[in-house]
């Protein structure tokens, strides 16, 4: 069997805003974040996805792009970014960056000249009408910010089409000139060494009348000429999918191994939060079972935040009424279809409850995405505007500005988190690494052990099922390796009898600290599991 880097490894979602400010303008940089390169080293992670870099007005916080060939003068130069790219693969680690082929901003000079009308060569990079009927039922993504996906040109004369903010218009893919342009991105980036994308809001690329313009049989072909070039030109670059789908439409992201290489897990996130709270494993199993087995080489990213709002748009009214009561029990927690809070904010400071999702989805086959701040525990800002509130500076340690600027604190881009429960002194990288049993350092074991352990990132997963229903429990297998995997999502201790027959003379070794446990016989096997309690076992022998 071929061995892929990207399934085995785990991902680290990197704001470049918010990382560290290396020269005193209360922004972080990229040479910032070269200097904090170490630290991802110490904690483990294989690979960087970094948060749009490019030169933008900032509206939605550099999704809304000007240049795709060029860096943000606020984050620094191409040579930054070159010398943090080979700084970064010197150290072991890949980089992947976000490829926004959506959209553009309306200050891109492509728009600019399109709006000009019929006439400009760029009026066809971009999908107009002379009225906004057309594509009648397709959703709003951002409800409540925007009223309709067409926005009224007054210098052309015409309506544009945007699937997401007004000044985020979409380009038109039926121009065979915008793939290329596409098609040269991709190249530009990927000869300077980038390991990769994360391949934002790949759904919707094309628009046909009568359908809801999600992921059509001509986007995915698009997907699919991408991806030739990756396999011709760059084989070992990944390509992963932003894709907020149901778990059927999402599978269609992965063709038949010949689209996209991985796409992020939006259906299992919600569900994770929902047994939790429930203390029931029904909701894990159900979506796990609904979703569709991969091709080989391909991989399912995990995650269970990042720097959008905790989205519950792959949810029924139910589910998400469910969510919104349990974890945004202030309205202003709540924002478009989903709840902006961080990790640890959601799981009240809770570190078992902490501990177990991240155990979950460590372990489930699939390769992990951290947040940065979350392996610190970081707080979050829900009085900030937009998803501004989960994009704040990450913290080192208890000087002034949390060690992430020298400036003024007021010139900080965004305060540090200073809330008694939550504050950057107890809250920071320098303080836990000291700390043995902080959150920090068990997530630096957490990430170890599922590098020791290949059936974590390749194996197959089987449910077990005991009476118990507070307790969710599967096999990894991979190559001969067998490791069991045991959760209780209850805030109570929980008895566990579960059928081990077929492993009969096995011995069970959790694999945090090494302990063997009784060996498996006949008979039901019996664990006690305390509250929030879990047991990764290797079955040996
Ligand atoms: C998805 C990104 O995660 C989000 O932050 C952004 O606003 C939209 N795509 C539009 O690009
Ligand atoms: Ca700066």
């Amino acid at each position: 069997m071929r061995d892929y880097w990207y399934k085995r490894a785990v991902f680290y979602e990197l704001y470049i805003r918010g990382f560290q400010d290396s020269n005193g303008d209360g922004m972080g940089d990229i040479p910032g974040m070269t200097s904090r390169l170490e630290y991802l080293k110490r904690l483990g992670i294989d690979c960087i996805w970094l948060l749009p870099m490019y030169p933008s007005p900032g509206h939605d916080d550099g999704y809304d792009i000007m240049d795709f060939k060029s860096i943000n003068p606020e984050f620094g130069t191409l040579t930054d970014f070159q010398l943090f790219l080979d700084k970064a693969h010197m150290l072991g680690i890949r980089v992947i960056a976000d490829l926004v082929l959506n959209h553009t901003s309306n200050t891109h000079p492509w728009f600019l000249e399109a709006k000009k009308g019929p006439s400009s060569p760029y009026h066809d990079y971009f999908v107009w009408s002379d009225n906004p009927d057309k594509y009648a039922n397709v959703p709003i993504i951002f409800q409540k910010s925007e009223t309709s996906n067409w926005a009224w040109c007054h210098e052309c004369g015409k309506y544009y089409w945007h699937r997401f903010f007004t000044h985020q218009p979409d380009l038109n893919y039926d121009n065979p000139k915008v793939r290329e342009e596409m098609l040269g991105i991709v190249r530009f980036w990927l000869d300077k060494g980038l390991d990769g994308f994360r391949m934002d809001a790949v759904p919707y690329l094309y628009e046909r009348e009568g359908t809801l313009c999600e992921g059509l049989p001509e986007t995915h072909e698009f997907l699919k000429t991408i991806r030739r070039l990756i396999d011709e030109s760059y084989p070992d670059a990944v390509l992963i999918a932003e894709a907020n789908q149901w778990p059927e439409d999402l599978r269609q992201y992965f063709g038949d191994g010949d689209e996209l290489h991985m796409a992020f897990n939006f259906p299992l996130m919600p569900r994770l939060f929902m047994a939790i709270r429930q203390e029931h494993h029904g909701p894990v199993v159900d979506i796990i079972r609904r979703t569709p087995e991969l091709p080989e080489n391909c991989q399912w990213a995990m995650f269970l935040r990042n720097h959008d709002e905790l989205t519950l748009a792959m949810c029924t009214d139910e589910e998400r009424d469910y969510m919104f009561k349990e974890y945004a029990k202030d309205p202003q927690m709540k924002l478009y279809s989903g709840i902006r809070r961080r990790l640890y904010p959601l799981l009240e400071k809770d570190i078992g409850k902490v501990q177990l999702l991240n155990a979950v989805l460590f372990t489930i086959p699939g390769s992990p995405v951290i947040y940065y701040g979350d392996e610190i525990g970081m707080g979050d800002n829900i009085y900030m505007g937009d998803r501004d509130g989960v994009r704040t500076p990450m913290h080192w340690d208890d000087n002034r500005n949390a060690g992430f600027s020298s400036c003024n604190p007021s010139k900080l881009y965004a305060p540090v988190i200073t809330d008694p429960d939550f504050s950057y002194t107890s809250a920071n990288v320098q303080v836990e690494e000291l700390i043995p049993s902080s959150i920090l350092n068990w997530m630096k074991r957490l990430i170890h052990l599922r590098r020791l352990f290949p059936s974590f990132s390749n194996g197959k997963l089987r449910f077990i099922f005991a009476e118990n229903k507070k307790i969710l429990s599967y096999f990894v297998e991979y190559d001969g390796e067998r490791m069991l995997c045991v959760f209780n999502m209850a805030s109570s201790s929980q008895p566990l009898n579960i059928d081990l027959s077929e492993f009969a003379g096995c011995r069970p070794v959790e694999v945090f600290g090494g302990a063997e446990f009784p060996p498996i016989g006949e008979l039901p096997y019996q664990l006690a599991l305390g509250p929030y309690g879990f047991y990764l076992f290797e079955l040996c022998g």
